[in-house]
């Protein structure tokens, strides 16, 4: 391991100009450089260096960061070799730490080694002589010796304390395996949590086993045991099969989502290599997030069952949060991708893939199925599931695309579902969602983001105040650029630039690097003032309002949402927005 402070020293050394000159012609503009962003096509610079800050970023693009982050997406490097590179290139001597075996390193440290030492035994064991009936069964299936080490496969014994014998052999510790979801205790005893089945480590990011799924073999229950979501696992974070996909991903520009373990592997094996799958969860903005790192577009696969519809509804709406264009290929009822290769093959997968629709038009088919639209009744329910997602589609074009295609449907004139589509938004869904935009104070927003402005040039500015205006933010974007902002500098991080290390949404890193990025001089002449102004302002306008919001949330939630629309009524109505 690289000690932390090498890696402070290389990323405050490493000269951002000099680096990405070397891939990047870069010009002189103002305070930064700019050049064409090699990381997408543009043919007008949006790509920009501050050697002040020492961090690039793609305002086109969203891709930004320090000298390691550049050599690691330029050159694929993994963060060691970036890092590694840069210390050499600027005669940085790095001493490589290894903790000792059994103590050294904090708890995910540790169960990072645990997990890779129980990842060895299931690999070993599948290839010894208990491991014939899952060599087998993997045959069976059409898994060679080829996919099951690319992706680490491995097989847990029959016995009960096969893993627990490797781990104490090794002097690694076992309460820690318990709390790592390796191993059971029980009369204080240990025993293998995993038995008799075909084992899926699940790695992360940077390659790391941080957990692992167990098919069973015989006709045990639970078909697929998991790990439980442990320090170094949180299931919304990961998915399977990134680290093998991601740079097929990038390449391809969009990413295949399926599943299961055995759906992805056989993406994998049939050469489809930009797929990754969900682990038995629905997928999560968190996922999303991780995939827009590396795709412009998802493609879904889903099996044509109830389960298979409903996750594509959930997919319908993250896709619309996060702002991710979201295809669908439903395939036949009953036969997931794995049993759709082994019976019509790549070819036929590659030509749905092609054809593959938009999220939103399954959804109004999907509408269109399940509602009677030739009654009334029908009609109206089928507005009322419509209108909700019709209002969150952000572009203009695609909004008024799907609203033509509803009137269609509906047969009525596209201005009724735009009156439809405005009476929703101004009144919300429940009584408080009314309220919240009721209560909004005009300008909110402009101060919100001075304050942010502020404390993103002048960390040295926060405070608990600052803290406290920050959670009453109301302005969705700002308010998670503050929670961002506020956990960098609880952590004690105070260079703002560092949110391009931890956060991937790009309206999050857009607002930081305009901020940071920005050539306005003066435009404080004193920030404390301004500060305080701003805060001020926030603070005041949300007491009141919190006061009330919260009155009304307990009516609404004792019963009484008469009595609360009929106050919200005498305050009037006013859009949420
Ligand atoms: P499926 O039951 O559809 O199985 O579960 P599968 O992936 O097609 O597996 P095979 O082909 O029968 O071997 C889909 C996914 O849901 C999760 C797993 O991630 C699985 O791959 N799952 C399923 C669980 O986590 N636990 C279960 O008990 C079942
Ligand atoms: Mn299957």
């Amino acid at each position: 391991m690289i000690p932390r402070e090498k890696i402070e020293e290389v990323r405050e050394r490493a000269d951002i100009v000099e680096v990405v000159s070397e891939y990047v012609p870069l010009k002189r503009r103002g305070r930064n450089h700019v050049g064409l962003c090699p990381f997408h096509s543009e043919k007008t610079p949006s790509f920009t260096v501050s050697e002040e800050k020492n961090i690039f970023y793609c305002f086109g693009c969203h891709t930004g960061g320090s000298a390691i982050t550049f050599l690691m997406k330029h050159e694929g490097m993994s963060f060691p070799e970036a890092v590694r590179s840069l210390a050499r290139r600027y005669g940085i001597h790095i001493q490589e730490e290894w903790a000792d075996r059994r103590g050294g390193g904090g708890e995910r440290e540790r169960i990072y080694r645990l997990n890779q030492a129980a990842c060895d035994f299931f690999v070993e064991t599948l290839g010894s002589t208990p491991g014939a009936r899952a060599r087998h069964y993997l045959k069976k299936r059409g898994y060679d010796g080829e996919i099951a080490s690319r992706f680490k496969l491995g097989y847990a014994p029959m016995r009960s304390d096969g893993l627990v014998v490797y781990l104490r052999d090794r002097g690694l510790d076992l309460d820690l395996a318990v709390k790592a979801g390796l191993v059971g205790k029980a009369d204080n005893r240990y025993y293998d949590r995993f038995r008799e089945r075909i084992i899926f480590p699940i790695i992360d990011i940077r390659g790391r086993v941080v957990g692992f799924g167990g098919r069973s073999i015989d006709a045990a229950e639970p078909k697929y045991l998991n790990s439980p979501e442990t320090a170094v696992f949180r299931k919304s974070e990961v998915l399977y099969g990134l680290y093998q996909a991601k740079g097929a991903i990038s390449k391809a520009g969009y990413v295949i989502l399926v599943e299961g373990y055995f759906d992805l592997i056989a993406l994998h094996r049939s050469g489809l290599t930009n797929s990754v799958a969900t682990m038995g969860t629905a997928l999560t903005p968190g996922h999303v997030r991780i995939l827009k790192r590396y795709a412009g577009s998802v493609c879904m696969l889903f099996d044509a069952d109830e389960a298979g519809r409903k996750a594509a509804l959930r997919g319908l709406d993250l896709a619309l949060s996060e702002e991710m264009p979201t295809r669908v290929v439903v395939l036949p009822d009953g036969c997931d991708p794995d049993d759709f290769l082994k019976r019509e093959g790549r070819e036929r997968l590659e030509e749905e893939i092609r054809g593959a629709e938009p999220i939103m038009e399954f959804f109004l088919k999907e509408l269109k199925r399940v509602h009677d639209t030739g009654s009334a009744d029908g009609k109206a329910a089928y507005l009322d599931e419509a209108v909700p997602r019709l209002v969150r589609i952000r572009n203009a074009a695609s909004r008024e695309h799907y609203v033509a295609m509803v009137a269609s449907v509906l047969g009525v004139d596209a201005r009724a579902v735009y009156e439809a589509m405005n009476l929703a938004s101004s009144q919300g869904s429940t009584p408080s969602r009314i309220l919240k935009g009721v209560l909004r104070p005009d300008g909110s927003r402009l101060a919100e983001s001075m304050v942010l402005k502020v404390i993103l040039r002048h960390p040295e500015l926060y405070s608990e105040r600052v803290k406290e205006a920050f959670a009453l933010f109301r302005t969705p974007l700002l308010k998670e650029v503050a929670r961002v902002v506020a956990s960098l500098y609880e952590d004690g991080v105070t260079e703002p630039e560092k949110v391009f290390d931890r956060v991937y949404d790009e309206d999050v890193r857009g607002f930081v690097a305009e901020t940071i990025f920005s050539d306005e001089k003066g435009f404080m002449e004193s920030p404390e003032r301004m500060l305080d102004d701003c805060t001020r302002k926030i603070l005041e306008a949300g007491r009141p309002r919190r006061a009330t919001v919260e009155m009304l949330r307990r009516l609404e939630e004792s019963g009484h949402e008469d009595l609360v629309r009929k106050i919200l009524g005498k305050m009037g109505p006013e859009g949420e927005r």
